[in-house]
């Protein structure tokens, strides 16, 4: 994302309101009472970035390439299950045992969430396997939806009754405040900051450097889905070390399935990219 500043000169708001539009706009808004308020200000929609953004929005499209393979993956589609069927056996009675693929780039996270086979075939808006949360690392409408609704409300519901509303791959609005002129990098996932509030580190202290791992910290991370709304919830009130998380589980009795062959109580952890980055040479230096 080098050489931003080059564009900044040339970019008006990527919305391309003249001033003219806007006062219209506003008198409409007047003319719809209320409606003003209930209005996101998050604008989830990726493509409405492309003029104001053009070198940013190239790179973000870049996701979609699909030209990569080595031992450890790439960024191409891959039945993992197939590549090694003892994963069947392992997850037995867990979503994933149904179905794994491989991660892709961003571009693909709606597209991949509405396939797998572990988010059901639901047959209406109260029907199928996996609450809302499941939406939740997959796209900026989340971000909009919740600055709309507000997090119980995102939360609250089937998987598919908000399948209408996320429509957007990951995108801007996800790591950026779009509502501000330079595009500042934000936390659009209130449970990240539960989150971090839990670890005792406040958020709104970060630096620039920090926040740049931050955003990624909002998917990339261990999670599980907590209480009657199956809210995303961080486990890291222990700390982010694995056996630390582990020991956060074991004092709550969470399992996240029970082993359909052994009957063990099972942990999965999901990826928890941010929390092991952290142990490395990079992330020691957090916070910086
Ligand atoms: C809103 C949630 C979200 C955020 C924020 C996010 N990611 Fe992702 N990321 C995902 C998901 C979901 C996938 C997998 C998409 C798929 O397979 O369809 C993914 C995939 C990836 C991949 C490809 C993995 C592979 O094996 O090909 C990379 C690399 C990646 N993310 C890096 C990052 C970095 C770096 C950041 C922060 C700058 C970040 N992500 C922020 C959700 C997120
Ligand atoms: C997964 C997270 C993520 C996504 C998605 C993302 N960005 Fe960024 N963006 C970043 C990070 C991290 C930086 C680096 C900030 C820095 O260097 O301090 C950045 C930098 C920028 C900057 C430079 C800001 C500055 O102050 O220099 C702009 C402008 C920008 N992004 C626009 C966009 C646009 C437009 C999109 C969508 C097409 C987008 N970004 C998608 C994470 C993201």
């Amino acid at each position: 994302m080098g050489g931003v500043m080059k564009n900044q000169g040339s970019v008006s708001k990527p919305y391309g309101l003249t001033a003219c539009r806007t006062g219209l706009l506003t008198l409409l808004l007047f003319a719809t009472a209320g409606l003003q308020a209930d209005e996101s200000r998050v604008e989830a929609r990726n493509e409405m970035f492309k003029d104001g953004f053009p070198r940013q929005y190239e790179s973000w499209k870049a996701t979609e390439k699909m030209d990569f393979k080595s031992a450890h993956n790439g960024n191409q589609f891959e039945d993992m299950l197939e590549k090694d069927p003892r994963l069947v056996v392992l997850w037995a009675g867990y979503g994933f045992s149904k179905d794994y693929n491989a991660p892709r780039g961003h571009m693909y996270a709606v597209t991949d969430v509405r396939n797998t086979l572990r988010t059901g075939s639901p047959s209406g808006p109260d029907d199928g396997p996996m609450p809302n949360a499941c939406w939740s690392c997959k796209s900026p409408d989340v971000a909009r939806m919740i600055d709309e609704q507000g997090k119980d409300d995102y939360f609250a519901g089937k998987w598919a009754s908000k399948g209408s509303e996320i429509v957007n791959p990951i995108g801007c609005a996800d790591c950026h405040d779009t509502n501000s002129d330079d595009m500042k990098l934000a936390i659009s996932r209130p449970y990240l900051e539960d989150g971090l509030a839990a670890l005792g580190y406040d958020h709104a202290n970060a630096s620039q450097q920090d926040m740049k791992s931050l955003v990624c910290a909002q998917c990339h991370v261990e999670y599980y889905f907590a209480g009657p709304n199956k809210e995303v919830v961080f486990p890291w009130a222990e700390g982010t070390k694995a056996e630390e998380m582990e020991q956060y589980f074991d004092h709550r009795a969470f399992s996240d399935w029970t082993h359909a062959i052994s009957r063990a109580p099972m942990l999965k952890a999901q990826h928890p990219g941010w929390e092991t980055w952290q142990e490395g040479v990079h992330g020691t230096m957090w916070p910086a």
